[in-house]
């Protein structure tokens, strides 16, 4: 088969590349930096280094917003630099298979594909694949051949609750949880009560921190300014202080994936019960999740491996064997 195959899962924060050509997987931030309104300025990891940090001339955003293509110029911009850089400079028509979520608006889905092919990376077949499906893939589950399949998806903007079965998705929400619900719980709960406002990316290294240094039984230290004097501080926060804020957003997603589970047809709930939840995403990782799902449905908590590249991991799995083809389609009309 051709060595020029992409599979793309987009993300509101990391885009995740697997590549064929060097069966590895590029993650960077999906973000930009523009100078003077409309000059590219840095790209991906170098554009979020200076999140929270550029001048005022120059403007800093992630294309991608719940979920879904918010600034289609932009993205075009991202997708052309990143392929282009997998590509070393020598650019040949290739194939891309893109993951999208499920409950999204068909305008939404297409997007993705209309994405790809006006970004000018010479797009010879674009394949759309369902997120969830991917997910699947990459965390090693037989999703042809399961009879339901629970997979939660903790990512940045969004959380993906979905039920698999037979290679196909039975029932998916999306709802507005994830990694940056948590790091603004964690400002706010800074912010009430030490009257300190914290950088979202230091709220970033606390949220990541957390399991670590509750096991080491130390508190985090963080840099910020008081509300009152506006002069910069150091303060120590307790990590309760970090889980209780937390809770709250944990509580929402058990929630919504108990509603999954109460519409799920009753022939299906017993191999959810067999198999337990697959829990996956980058935000997946943080503190108490995994124990407070497993408590909060009472089944049993499977986690991904790679929970940050599972879906990547299973785009890759379509592309290099044929078995897993028929999990990808064309959106109609516009294929070749
Ligand atoms: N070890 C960790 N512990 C807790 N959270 C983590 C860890 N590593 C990454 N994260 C969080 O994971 C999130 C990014 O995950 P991911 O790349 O899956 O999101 P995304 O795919 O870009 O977003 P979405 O799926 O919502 O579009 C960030 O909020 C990041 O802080
Ligand atoms: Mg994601």
């Amino acid at each position: 088969m051709a060595n020029n195959v992409f599979g793309i899962d987009l993300g509101t924060n990391n885009i995740k590349i697997y590549s064929r050509n060097d069966d590895g997987i590029m993650v960077e931030k999906n973000m930009i930096a523009i100078e003077n309104k409309n000059t590219l300025f840095a790209y991906g990891d170098s554009a979020f280094e200076m999140y929270e940090k550029a001048p005022s001339n120059i403007h800093i955003s992630y294309p991608l917003s719940n979920g879904v293509i918010a600034d289609i110029q932009n993205m075009e911009t991202l997708i052309k630099f990143f392929i282009g850089d997998l590509q070393k400079g020598n650019s040949k028509p290739c194939d891309f298979y893109v993951a999208v979520p499920t409950d999204v608006t068909e305008v939404e889905k297409r997007a993705f594909y209309d994405l790809i092919k006006d970004a000018n990376v010479k797009a010879k077949k674009i394949m759309v694949v369902e997120k969830a499906v991917a997910d699947g893939l990459g965390m090693d589950i037989d999703v042809k051949n399961s009879q339901g399949v629970l997979v939660v998806n903790v990512g940045y903007e969004t959380t993906e609750i979905s039920i698999l079965s037979l290679g196909g998705i039975v029932l998916s929400r999306l709802i507005k949880e994830g990694g940056m619900k948590f790091d603004d719980a964690i400002r706010g709960a800074v912010r009430r009560e030490f009257g300190l406002i914290i950088g979202g990316k230091t709220a970033e290294t606390v949220k990541i921190s957390l399991r670590e240094l509750e096991e080491d039984n130390c508190s985090a230290i963080v840099y910020g300014r008081d509300i009152v004097t506006g002069l910069p501080v150091e303060r120590e926060i307790p990590t309760q202080l970090v889980v209780d804020a937390l809770e709250e957003h944990f509580n929402t997603i058990i929630d919504n994936v108990k509603v999954i589970l109460e519409r799920t047809p009753p022939e299906l709930a017993a191999d959810i019960y067999r198999h337990g939840v697959y829990l996956t995403g980058g935000a997946s990782q943080v503190s108490h999740l995994a124990e407070r799902l497993a408590t909060g449905t009472g089944l049993k908590v499977n986690l991904a491996e790679n929970p940050l590249t599972s879906v990547a991991m299973g785009l890759a799995k379509i592309i290099k064997d044929e078995n897993y083809k028929t999990v990808a389609y064309a959106i109609e009309g516009m294929s070749k």
